[in-house]
């Protein structure tokens, strides 16, 4: 496979080279910037979707604004313990906007801004799931790294905590 001068384009032998290790230095210093270190939470808001299903793109946009102004409002996003990310679409297309927040790996859907105030103020803030607008949940606080299963089949792992293991 020949490869491109083009830093941007992934390369699938080539090891790392000083370019790759500045940029990931750079990137490093603005997830900093950013407070990926301090985070607590993780919110990811459905906004501005190419194909708006879950709600108009007008109504996540309004969503997506207020969310951001809050917490910038509220100094809880970069330095704040809470990280906020607008996605194109969740894959859940309906009720929405839809967000989601982890660890706790909560689903809330109807998050228009008074719903989102609440997922602000009691979830983001004070660690209480807002029950009345959850519609799934799937937790990612694992203690640790657990593999994944492959076709059914779990590669083998040294610490073997996972389930179906024999
Ligand atoms: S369009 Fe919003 S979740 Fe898919």
């Amino acid at each position: 496979m020949s490869l491109s001068e083009d830093p941007e384009e992934s390369r699938e032998t080539e090891p790392m080279g000083k370019s790759d290790e500045e940029r990931l230095a750079k990137a490093r210093e603005k997830g900093t910037k950013l407070g990926i270190p301090v985070t607590r939470r993780h919110i990811f808001l459905c906004a501005d979707p190419t194909k708006p299903e879950c709600c108009s793109k007008k109504r996540s946009i309004e969503a997506w604004e207020y969310l951001k102004g809050r917490l910038k409002d509220l100094e809880l996003s970069e330095q704040g313990g809470v990280f906020r990310s607008k996605v194109n679409c969740l894959r859940v297309c309906t009720a929405g906007p839809v967000a989601v927040v982890y660890p706790e790996g909560v689903w809330y859907g109807l998050c228009d801004p008074p719903v989102l105030e609440r997922i602000i103020q009691e979830h983001l803030i004070s660690g209480k799931i807002v029950e009345e607008y959850v519609f799934d949940r799937s937790p990612l606080n694992h203690e640790e790294t657990v593999p994944l299963a492959i076709n059914g089949q779990h590669p083998p792992c040294e610490s073997s905590t996972h389930a179906g293991d024999e």
